[in-house]
């Protein structure tokens, strides 16, 4: 499986503003990573190859940053966008971020408006969507914020944000994000205080270069873990796969609906711990999934829905309208595209009620969403005939080389380019 998105991310980030040289190992060779890659190199941060998934960062340190010479394009990385965010608020020059189609829709006003309170000036569009124009040279104050949504993504543009600012920032969310960001600071050397539902940080606090191994993305592996339940007969094993307590929700989302998953090998790499997961063929059955294990699993729904279509009974989905402002609207593209393979199906504001069935064959609109198009592919291990999913580029962001893999684990996948679907 590919490394980890969210980790991968941070790694550039947080080597880049660090003193010294950073290592990392296991980097996602996803086109967002990259995004955050270049971001950097355009500010003066020279990043030399290792090995094809293995780089040196060499740190500039928290105010060595050079002033890009043009804005930051982010592509259709929403990670990159909220944590560059916070931390170009803290930076001594003005930047612009902008992004893909998608990038440019998504909802910015959730992390401009915390990084205002701290004294940032930031623009965004009438429709507080990107591009973000991010003025620089002002001086931040550190900030208590009552976050309205569980987001690792806010959560971590302000504390990145919180590192330029005077005192002590404080971010409190009402439910759990991943928190990779609280693990890598800590693992540069920065002083974290975590509580049960707080994550908090002093202004001023220097990163000292470190190694940072990657695992393997556990939201990549959930779309091989979804085939291999839903598929009777299959076996496999995934490898040093991420098993981060905050991003393990479609582990427990599956074993409730009789998954038959072991997890095995259970260790640490770096500040996260892994382990390998095999996965065999197993009877599912529909169950509730509600607030705790959504925000566990806020990535790999768009599989759940698919286990769920797969699965004897009915499978309700609630709290989770944060699936609306993904890469695309996942609750509406997710039951479309179930609906035209012949499910039953229908779709709430906040989730989704979905009865197992028979799936169909016939043609799906992606949306041009990563994890939609991939979610589709496995569904057609158990469809009546080749299903055929539209606008399927963005696979690339997090999952470079899903296809071949897929073939390898057996799927009868073949890919092609603009409206010919027999190539060479
Ligand atoms: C991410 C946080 C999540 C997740 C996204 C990656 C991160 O978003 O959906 O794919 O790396 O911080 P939110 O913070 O909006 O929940």
């Amino acid at each position: 499986m590919p490394g980890d998105k969210s980790i991968s991310h941070r790694a550039v980030m947080f080597g880049a503003i660090a003193d010294g040289m950073t290592e990392v190992t296991g980097f996602l060779a996803g086109q967002d990573c990259h995004s955050t890659l270049r971001a950097f190199q355009e500010m003066g941060v020279k990043i030399e190859p290792t090995a094809s998934d293995a780089f040196r960062i060499h740190g500039v340190g928290l105010n060595g940053l050079q002033p890009p010479r043009k804005a930051l394009d982010l592509g259709n990385s929403g990670t990159s966008m909220r944590l560059l965010a916070g931390l170009m608020a803290g930076q001594h020059f003005e930047s612009v971020l902008v992004g893909d189609e998608s990038l440019s829709r998504r909802p910015m006003r959730r992390i401009a408006e915390p990084l205002r309170l701290m004294g940032a000036e930031i623009e965004l569009t009438d429709t507080d969507t990107a591009p973000i124009r991010i003025r620089g040279g002002v001086s931040l104050r550190g900030i208590t914020y009552h976050s309205p949504v569980a987001s690792a993504q806010i959560k971590s543009g302000i504390l990145l944000a919180g590192l330029y600012a005077t005192g002590t920032t404080r971010v409190i969310e009402p439910g759990v994000s991943r928190d990779h960001t609280e693990r890598m600071l800590q693992a540069f050397g920065v002083e974290v205080r975590i509580g049960q539902d707080f994550a908090e940080l002093q202004g001023g606090h220097r990163l000292k270069g470190s190694r940072i191994p990657i695992p393997a993305d556990i939201s990549s592996a959930a779309f091989f873990m979804v085939g291999a339940a839903i598929a009777p007969g299959s076996d496999i094993v995934l490898e040093s796969v991420g098993l981060n307590p905050t991003r393990c929700g479609i582990i427990e989302i599956l074993e409730q609906m009789g998954a038959d998953i072991s997890v095995m090998n259970k260790r640490m790499l770096g500040a996260e711990p892994v382990a390998d997961l095999r996965v065999r063929g197993s009877r599912l059955h529909g169950i509730q999934i509600g607030r705790e294990l959504v925000t566990l699993a806020i990535d790999e729904m768009p599989a759940v829905f698919i286990a769920a279509a797969c699965a004897d009974g009915e499978t309700v989905i609630s709290d989770a309208a944060e699936l609306r402002v993904k890469e695309s609207d996942r609750i509406q593209a997710m039951c479309e595209g179930l609906q035209s393979l012949g499910i039953d199906v229908q779709p709430r504001p906040d989730g989704a009620r979905i009865v197992g069935g028979k799936i169909g064959m016939g043609t799906i609109h992606s949306f041009g969403d990563h994890r939609v198009a991939m979610a589709f592919s496995i569904a057609a291990l158990r469809a009546a005939g080749s299903v055929e999913i539209l606008d399927c580029a963005n696979v690339s962001t997090s999952f470079p080389g899903f296809a071949d893999l897929a073939r390898q684990a057996g799927l009868k996948i073949r890919q092609y380019m603009g409206s010919d679907p027999n190539p060479a």
